[in-house]
């Protein structure tokens, strides 16, 4: 076995190429907060709201802890909670679900479409009860949820729809951002989104004045005036620190995208007649490729030679389905429940994928699984 240290590593994804390519002005942000000591609440809080509404085509924006905590502070927002049921998908990060479960709300999960890894709109409507109050279409790995059926069925049911757009800053769906698509959405700014504090934040957004005002009152201890409570709210409250971080990674936002989607392009060309099975890129929408997720055979194989031989590194989101994990026992699935999930859970693995990767580390990740997958 050669020795890690001996070779080029590829990074499953690389935050100090990031960092290193706009550190001056990052350093130039933090220090001016530091400077003025406005650490909670501060107005870079309210400059970053008002950027990201503007760039989410909505009208607010509100700042929170965690991509979590938006999901859960949106949910709240509409009135959900203990005896509701809201609809998500089975492959998603928990935090999806969690969120749903930290209202007192029930999970309830949708197979996913084979071939865009998204809800599956065609199940959708058989997951609808009396209890249901809300959809969370998860738009995954950076690729938007079919949004026209879902918010018909919404419409039917009436039915509050929330996006969960934490792997999908800037995606477009028929050429609407996300986060502008549904009655609310929810982003993470966990450090290795494509919009990455430097430890948690997250956002919601949305054009309702109400939610927005809510959310900002439950961030904020249940306030709006400092110790007059209105509300028994929470601390979620976004640091003015990841706020200035995040206002100058704004601006490049769609600059990175772009290399995302041209570095995916070119993954596909060189997989193009291969095993590999690469994403499938749907035409109502502009994917931004949080994550480039191929599936193949052998795949827990396959992925610890790519470590152990070349250092390249791989993930996979996500191993074990929702349902198949012991913290969901109690919703009563069973394995066999959502079979493209559970069938896919086996198969996908996440490729090295961040903007400054170059095109020779794409041409090496792909040589080397094409050629372990030839053998
Ligand atoms: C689909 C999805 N939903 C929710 C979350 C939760 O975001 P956070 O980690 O910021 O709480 C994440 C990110 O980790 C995610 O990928």
């Amino acid at each position: 076995m050669i020795v890690k240290d001996t070779i080029q590593q590829i990074p499953f994804v690389d935050l100090r190429a990031q960092y290193e390519s706009i550190a001056s002005e990052i350093d130039d942000a933090m220090s001016s907060v530091v400077q003025n000591t406005a650490f909670i609440l501060g107005e870079e809080v309210s400059l970053f709201e008002q950027e990201f509404a503007e760039y989410c085509q909505t009208k607010f924006a509100v700042g929170v802890d965690s991509g979590t905590s938006a999901l859960e502070l949106a949910l709240r927002a509409f009135g959900i909670g203990p005896g509701d049921e809201v609809i998500t998908t089975a492959n998603t990060f928990i935090a999806t679900a969690l969120a749903i479960s930290c209202t007192g709300a029930k999970p309830i999960l949708v197979d996913i479409d084979p071939k865009t890894y998204n809800i599956d709109v065609n199940k959708l409507e058989n997951a609808v009860t009396a209890k249901t109050r809300a959809i969370i279409p998860v738009h995954l790995y950076g690729q938007p949820a079919d949004m026209d059926p879902i918010q018909e069925i919404a419409r039917q049911k009436d039915l509050v729809v929330i996006e969960d757009a934490c792997q999908a800053h800037g995606a477009r769906y028929k050429g609407r951002r996300t986060g502008s698509l549904g009655d609310a959405a929810a982003f993470s700014f966990y450090p290795a989104k494509n919009l990455g504090a430097f430890g948690d934040g997250g956002m919601v957004v949305t054009n309702d004045e109400q939610v927005a005002e809510f959310v900002r009152m439950f961030r904020d201890v249940g306030q709006r005036e400092k110790y007059h409570h209105e509300i028994k709210g929470y601390n979620h409250r976004l640091d003015t620190l990841q706020a200035a971080v995040l206002r100058v990674k704004l601006k490049y936002l769609d600059e990175w995208n772009a290399a995302r989607r041209q570095h995916a392009e070119y993954y596909n060309q060189l997989f193009a007649g291969s095993q590999v099975l690469t994403p499938f890129d749907a035409d109502y929408a502009e994917h931004v490729y949080h994550l480039y997720v191929v599936r193949v055979k052998d795949r827990d194989m396959l992925r610890k030679k790519l470590w152990d031989e070349f250092g390249i590194g791989t993930g996979i989101h996500y191993p074990i389905p929702i349902h198949l994990q012991d913290a969901y026992r109690d919703l009563g699935y069973q394995r066999g429940d959502f079979p493209v999930t559970e069938v896919y859970a086996d198969q996908i693995l996440s490729l090295p994928m961040f903007a400054e990767l170059t095109r020779d580390q794409i041409y090496k990740v792909t040589e080397e699984i094409n050629k372990l997958i030839d053998k």
